[in-house]
């Protein structure tokens, strides 16, 4: 069996897949194919996990690939980071400075707020509003450790490819394994509220049905989720997700999908 890497992921990452690990590595393993590809890599805890030796990682974020990219190239943070909200403020502002210019956008500065910020705002979260501004607010932590030397991922992380764009723009070659762990399907929107709608499921699932080699995608088994997949031949395995805790104090864990093709 291939090492887990001893790599933490580096932020605060919704959605992160950590706990779908055991499941993801049988195949992976079974299909033992030379490349893993991500379509959307978000906090980098299966690729991490997996610990592939080749990778091809992309999200629609460009912000969070400025960070990896930053740290295949042995990041040290030379910023001053510290759970403070004034210093919280002024640090999205400049963020936001250098933003709004590709160049500077795509700078060790910007990775580095982008970091600070990922670890000092609200839960992690990572929103923007319609002028492309970053406007998450104080996270209120009443302690955070902050990492400031990112050298130790280097090594793992150069031997990987990281691309920001849609999930259609990636290049695949036929033998590739992809992952594809999409935003959730949220039942009964069109538009879901991180901009990831119903037409871009069927898009994507159509996209990863053309593909020749092995697939696995994950999602919320939502009713029209199930029939889509299954539509499109790929084998279904049912899972309790990590379990929530709603406002009414019920810990029943949401139902996960796992959707294979071409993995025997
Ligand atoms: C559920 S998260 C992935 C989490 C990841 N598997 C992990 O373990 O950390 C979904 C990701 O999809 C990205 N995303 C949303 N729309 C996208 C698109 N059209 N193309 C590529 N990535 C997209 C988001 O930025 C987010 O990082």
């Amino acid at each position: 069996m291939r090492k887990q890497s001893t790599l933490n992921p580096p932020l605060k990452w919704a959605g992160g897949k950590r706990w779908l690990l055991p499941w993801l590595l049988p195949l992976w393993e079974r299909a033992s194919t030379p490349r893993l590809v991500e379509p959307f890599c978000g906090g980098l805890a299966v690729a991490l996990g997996l610990n592939a030796e080749r990778a091809l990682l992309n999200d629609v974020n460009p912000h969070l690939i400025n960070f990896y990219l930053w740290l295949q190239r042995g990041l040290v943070v030379r910023l001053h980071l510290a759970n403070d909200k004034e210093l919280y403020y002024a640090y999205r502002a400049r963020f936001n400075e250098l933003i709004a210019d590709p160049e500077t956008a795509a700078s060790q500065e910007a990775a580095e707020l982008f970091y600070y910020l990922n670890r000092t705002g609200y839960n992690g979260l990572c929103r923007f509003n319609k002028q492309g501004a970053f406007n998450v607010p104080f996270g209120r932590y009443k302690r955070i450790n902050y990492v400031q030397d990112f050298s130790d991922y280097q090594a793992v992380l150069k031997r990987w490819q990281f691309t920001a764009g849609d999930f259609a723009e990636i290049q695949a070659s036929p033998v590739d394994f992809i992952y594809a762990d999409p935003p959730y399907d949220v039942e009964f929107t069109e538009y879901s509220q991180n901009g990831f709608t119903w037409d871009d499921q069927v898009r994507l699932a159509q996209w990863l049905a053309k593909h020749p080699g092995p697939v696995v995608a994950s999602n919320q088994a939502t009713k029209r989720i199930v029939e889509l997949y299954r539509g499109l031949g790929f084998q279904l395995t049912l899972l309790d997700g990590p379990r929530r805790i709603s406002c009414t104090g019920d810990r029943t864990p949401a139902k996960e999908i796992l959707a294979v093709r071409n993995i025997t």
